[in-house]
């Protein structure tokens, strides 16, 4: 079984020393090669491209351009479209990349009878066949299928009426359901290498109808179907376009830093973009797109812009969004926003004042006053509406007990709290915003976070989670104290944790006594309890879906706490304060949530059991100094259980003066969390008691790391 492993990296989290290198590509780069426009990493000439696998050859008489990594010629390419990074799930998609095939076909005049012209074979280049392609086939009597998408079998028959024969072009609509026309779609993921081949149905060798057969990305669109009469005119075109998918190699650091959305990283303001890494295979990609709301090339310098939605609901003749009267739409970097019209009044009130008397003067300086009171509450209000308040205060009433706990913060306290949010109280950038430490007026030090944007859509699963965080009452994990609806964006107040997180203690800390064997199995044991009362002990299962080294931090006392759970990236408790002092730390997500798309209480415990293997081996989750597949920690880990070298890679720094049994307890607990097959992890809750009981002493689990019976049978 080949096996995929997608590592999602929390980029914005990234804080590396690096320099900021400039990107420097020409301007002489020509941006169009006729009418196909190419955008960098591609690139017409030397300097132009980021690697000679976008390299893009124009034939300026013909103005074709031709690829030469794979020998074809480009239609058009696509830098990755916009990506909303705040709803659950989503990732950076493909950027895409149209190229000319051959037509596949049988018994149509000048073709030499091969029935297979051209396999597809993307091996070792950057590109791979989209999903977002169609198998189509006209004839008689013809059977068109897919190969070498083994093991699957995909293809479909067309035939023709044997009792009335109608001739072909009687049937010109764009229908295609198995008379004459036939369709088929691709599979998803079936990879890089794809043919298409066509044979006759019937076994009637000697009836030679000309049959076409292609894998198209145009499949119901007009322009497929003008020759859908005839197959013979078809073939005369000879080509048909297909989508395939593109993205980034990062071979090393250097390379990676070059690319626009790579620099500037932390902070959303000035380079409003996203990337995420996937590792399939040995090979690490790197996927960048502009978020939601801005347009460009996210691989060059500060080419995402914001669009300006206003302009561009006129321009489609829509009415605009906002349609009530006496609202006008705002255009706000990243989205927009319906505001009233100016309000005359206050000038006119101004204007009165200016001719009266001192007196006079005075009362219209009152009159100011009242009037901008009146509307910053008004305002206030309308942002507490629009936040989801009502919807909260609704959900609390509901749910009786919880309302003291959710406490609703008026902004007029929480920029007393962090002295009108001071440049000197920021606490740190994350990707949904900056986080500043604040003290309310009874004395409690608390951690504010002010998002940078927020996604309509995603105001209720907001509210939920405001709600469903407010129940649980865990002293492993971080307490939300309550937030704030009547700014903008809306704030959230969480406890402030003094200690930082285990990332930096484990990877930062430079007094290397801190983190001693002791004190991680606390942590880990303090950690999986909160999980396993997320799991099991709430309301209802809360799953994490983001558990990290750097999202588990540590109080006075260095007790774990953790954060950031909850699923919905633009409230999630996230990092609080601890976001920017994080190193880059891809490797902890399930393959195969990646692989189903469906997120267990497994997938969590996968997350944890890197979690161990961090705390055991003292690496990072995805290092450039460990080499090829063991970039990813998981992957070195398991390498070194097949190898029975655990003892090797056990954290040098403790290697001495550690429990060597209650180790390799620990190994294989977290090799079972690793184990590819959710299923055969064990749950968060088996966990939390087996180490719990090895630190007990009491070592009823298997002490040898390579005997276990449920050996890894996916790899
Ligand atoms: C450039 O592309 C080649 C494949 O053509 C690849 O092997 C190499 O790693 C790439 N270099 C970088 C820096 O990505
Ligand atoms: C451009 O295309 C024409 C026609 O196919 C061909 O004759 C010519 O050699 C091409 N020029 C280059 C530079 O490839
Ligand atoms: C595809 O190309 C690779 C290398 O170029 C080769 O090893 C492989 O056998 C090819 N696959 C097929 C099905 O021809
Ligand atoms: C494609 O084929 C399927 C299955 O034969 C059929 O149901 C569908 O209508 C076809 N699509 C079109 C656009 O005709
Ligand atoms: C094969 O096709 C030819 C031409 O259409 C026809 O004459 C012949 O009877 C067919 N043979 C069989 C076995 O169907
Ligand atoms: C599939 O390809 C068509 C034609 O190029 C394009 O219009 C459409 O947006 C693509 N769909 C997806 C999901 O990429
Ligand atoms: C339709 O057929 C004509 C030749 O008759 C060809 O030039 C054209 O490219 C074909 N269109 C498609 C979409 O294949
Ligand atoms: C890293 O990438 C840069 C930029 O592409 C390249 O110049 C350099 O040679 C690469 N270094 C290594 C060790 O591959
Ligand atoms: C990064 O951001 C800072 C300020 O936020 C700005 O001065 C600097 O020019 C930016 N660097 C790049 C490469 O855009």
């Amino acid at each position: 079984m080949k096996c995929v492993h997608w590592i999602r990296v929390c980029v914005l989290l990234l804080v590396l020393n690096t320099s900021s290198e400039e990107l420097t590509i020409s301007s002489s780069c020509p941006t169009h090669c006729g009418k196909v426009s190419i955008p960098y990493p591609f690139g017409i000439g030397n300097d132009c491209y980021l690697n000679r696998s976008y390299e893009v050859q124009c034939n300026q008489s013909t103005s074709v351009a031709y690829l030469p990594s794979i020998k074809k010629e480009v239609a058009q390419i696509d830098h990755p479209r916009p990506v909303n990074i705040y709803g659950y799930g989503s990732s950076v998609p493909h950027g895409t990349l149209r190229i000319k095939t051959e037509i596949t076909s049988v018994g149509c005049s000048g073709d030499n009878g091969q029935n297979l012209k051209e396999l597809l074979n993307f091996t070792g280049t950057l590109f791979s066949i989209s999903e977002n392609n169609t198998l189509v086939s006209f004839g008689c009597s013809s059977k068109a299928t897919l190969t070498n998408i083994d093991p699957r079998i995909v293809g479909c028959v067309s035939i023709c009426d044997p009792f009335h024969d109608l001739p072909l072009q009687t049937f010109s609509e764009t229908s295609c359901y198995g008379y004459t026309c036939c369709n088929a779609s691709t599979p998803a993921d079936v990879g890089q290498v794809i043919g298409v081949k066509i044979e006759s149905n019937d076994g009637n060798e000697t009836r030679q109808e000309c049959s076409v057969a292609f894998l198209t990305d145009e499949y119901g669109q007009p322009s497929l179907w003008r020759n859908r009469t005839d197959a013979k005119k078809l073939h005369a075109g000879k080509y048909a376009t297909i989508e395939l998918k593109w993205q980034v190699i990062t071979s090393n650091l250097t390379f990676e830093e070059s690319l626009g959305c790579r620099q500037n990283r932390s902070d959303y303001y000035s380079n409003p973009c996203y990337c995420e890494w996937l590792a399939i295979d040995t090979l690490l990609y790197l996927r960048c797109a502009c978020i939601n709301g801005y347009e460009g090339n996210p691989y060059l310098l500060n080419d995402c812009k914001d669009v300006d939605e206003c302009k561009q609901l006129k321009d489609d003749g829509r009415p605009g969004l906002c349609t009530k009267s006496g609202e006008i739409c705002q255009n706000i970097p990243g989205a927009y926003r319906c505001v009233p019209k100016k309000s005359k009044t206050l000038a006119i009130y101004i204007g009165v004042s200016i001719g009266l008397t001192v007196l006079v003067v005075g009362v219209g300086i009152w009159l100011y006053i009242v009037i901008k009171k009146y509307r910053k509450t008004n305002r206030m209000k309308k942002f507490f509406k629009r936040n989801g308040g009502l919807l909260l205060q609704q959900q609390l009433a509901s749910r009786e007990g919880y309302v003291e706990k959710a406490i609703v913060f008026s902004s007029k306290e929480l920029e007393k709290a962090t002295e009108n949010f001071s440049l000197d109280r920021v606490l740190g950038h994350g990707g949904q915003g900056t986080v500043f430490k604040g003290m309310l007026a009874d004395g409690r030090i608390v951690a504010v976070k002010k998002s940078k944007v927020v996604d309509q859509d995603k105001l209720e699963e907001f509210i939920n989670e405001v709600c469903l965080l407010s129940q649980i009452n865990h002293r492993n994990i971080v307490n939300i104290l309550g937030c704030c609806l009547e700014t903008e964006v809306p704030l959230l107040v969480y406890e402030f944790i003094p200690n930082g997180n285990l990332f930096q203690l484990l990877h930062e800390e430079d007094d290397h006594t801190l983190i001693t064997w002791e004190l991680r199995v606390r942590i880990a044991i303090d950690t999986a309890g909160a999980l396993s009362y997320l799991h099991s002990a709430a309301a209802s299962p809360i799953y994490h879906r983001d558990i990290k080294s750097a999202n588990i931090l540590l109080d006075e006392n260095y007790r774990a706490k953790v954060s950031n759970f909850g699923t919905s990236r633009s409230i999630s408790v996230d990092q609080t304060h601890l976001t920017t002092a994080v190193i880059g730390t891809p490797g902890y997500v399930d393959p195969a949530y990646y692989q189903s798309s469906q997120f267990t209480d497994k997938s969590d415990v996968y997350s944890f059991g890197v979690v161990l293997v961090e705390l055991i081996t003292g690496e990072k989750p995805v290092s450039f100094q460990r080499f090829g597949e063991n970039r990813t920690l998981a992957a070195y880990f398991n390498l070194a259980v097949r190898e029975n070298k655990v003892f090797d890679i056990i954290d040098s720094r403790i290697r001495n003066d550690c429990k060597l049994g209650q180790v390799m307890v620990i190994a294989n607990l977290a090799k079972r969390c690793l184990n590819l097959s959710g299923r055969k992890r064990p749950t968060m809750t088996d966990v939390w008691l087996q180490l719990k009981s090895s630190r007990h002493g009491d070592l009823q689990t298997e002490v040898e790391v390579n005997t276990s019976d449920d050996d890894d049978d996916d790899n």
